[in-house]
């Protein structure tokens, strides 16, 4: 994904240096060659020698240091690099990227940089809410820099909020995203998304619980990557994803109707929380409730099952076909059970009976689910989980 890339990597000194070791890890697993820079507050957290050996290259640290500049001079390493990354970038880094100072290599570096830079934030939450760090991430945000996270939860300092930088699996996608603009080009993906209404009465329905804000994030993610999504909704509260070919429907046979008229796609993903269920009879007048009189009883039929349909075409089945799971329980053998029954290619599996919510919730905690077996993600945002599952599903359409 990244073979060839080289990331100039400018490690802060936060305690969150230490989840920069797992980063590196990656990014060499992803074939990227990181350059690693320390300032010298993070050797207080991470040694040089774990982060070289860990690079397999040697650690910048000192601006003025004789052997380090005859090898290589500083203005060079980012003349060199592909992409800067700042992780953790300290409320101090930050203040000095947006004032223009240079004291030290690591500001010096990124005042030099003629190269992208995303930044991973990571602070105390009153730090990250302070005025001038909210001036200085603007200054940034507008100097045209990229940010992945902070997170929300606890700190290493024990207080709870926003602050916590992002996992290293999320800063790896955010970085690969840095690259791939155009990677899904030409491609016709499917998304459905949201919950479907199954009439009762003109009044009532019945439903399943979903905001439709996984669905439209990876709608996005894809459309950012250049994709032609065709995005079919339920009747969601999520805000529908600008750019794609929208189809608002309320059923699950509307849903399966707006499937089957998508015409031919190479990918489709089936976010949708699709009720299983509809009424054999729904009325078309309001049942009405009166003293002594008998309790409608509802009799239910099952819907089509719009993943199980596709992943079984014999003609003009999507190159891949992605569902999800919500499971409360046995989450991995649930869901690989369920992935063989359906015929998808790929499930993505969510515990959804744990204590952090997932529903409604802006985070989420999956497991792919694939031929080669099951892979854990840690949390993250549904933004994150959408840019990670479309950085999968550019390398699997490459
Ligand atoms: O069988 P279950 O509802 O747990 O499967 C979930 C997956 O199947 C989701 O990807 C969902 O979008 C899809 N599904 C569907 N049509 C149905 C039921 C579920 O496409 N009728």
């Amino acid at each position: 994904m990244l073979a060839g890339k080289n990331i100039l990597l400018i490690i802060g000194g936060g305690i969150a240096a230490y989840k920069v070791l797992e980063l590196i890890r990656l990014l060499g697993k992803s074939g990227a060659k990181v350059v690693p820079v320390m300032t010298s507050a993070a050797e207080e957290f991470v040694t040089p020698l774990s982060v070289s050996a860990l690079a397999g290259a040697p650690v910048r640290t000192a601006l003025f240091n004789l052997e380090d500049e005859a090898e290589m001079g500083h203005i060079q390493l980012t003349r060199e690099a592909d992409l800067v990354v700042v992780a953790p970038a300290t409320a101090d880094l930050m203040a000095k990227m947006a004032h223009g100072l240079a004291d030290d290599m690591a500001s010096t570096l990124l005042i030099a940089r003629n190269k992208p830079v995303l930044l991973a934030p990571a602070m105390n939450v009153a730090m990250w809410e302070n005025a001038a760090t909210k001036r200085n991430v603007d200054t940034l945000r507008a100097d045209g820099c990229a940010f992945v996270g902070p997170d929300e939860g606890d700190m290493a300092c024990g207080e709870v909020g926003f602050g916590r930088m992002a996992e290293p699996a999320a800063i790896l996608a955010a970085i690969e995203g840095q690259f791939t603009e155009g990677s899904l080009n030409g491609k016709r993906i499917l998304v459905t998304s949201g919950p479907t209404h199954e009439p009762i009465d003109p009044v009532r329905y019945i439903a399943n619980r979903s905001s439709g804000l996984q669905g439209a994030e990876i709608a996005r993610a894809l459309l950012a990557r250049g994709a032609q999504v065709v995005f079919v909704t339920g009747p969601a509260a999520a805000a529908r994803p600008e750019g794609a070919e929208v189809i608002e429907v309320e059923t699950a046979q509307d849903m399966a109707a707006a499937v089957e008229a998508a015409g031919a796609l190479d990918a489709a993903v089936f976010a949708a929380a699709v009720a299983d269920w509809r009424v054999a009879q729904a009325s078309n007048r309001k049942l009405k409730k009166a003293a002594g009189k008998a309790l409608p009883k509802l009799e239910l039929v099952e819907n089509p099952d719009i993943l199980a349909t596709v992943s079984q075409r014999k003609t003009g089945r999507p190159r891949l076909v992605i569902g999800f799971a919500a499971e409360t329980d046995d989450v991995v053998a649930n869901a690989t059970a369920k992935r063989k029954r359906k015929g998808c290619d790929w499930i993505l599996a969510n515990d959804v009976g744990g204590t952090r919510p997932v529903m409604g919730g802006p985070d989420n905690q999956v497991v792919l689910i694939s031929e080669d077996g099951a892979e854990t993600w840690p949390w993250m945002s549904k933004k994150q989980v959408a840019e990670a599952l479309a950085a999968k599903i550019s390398e699997a359409l490459a």
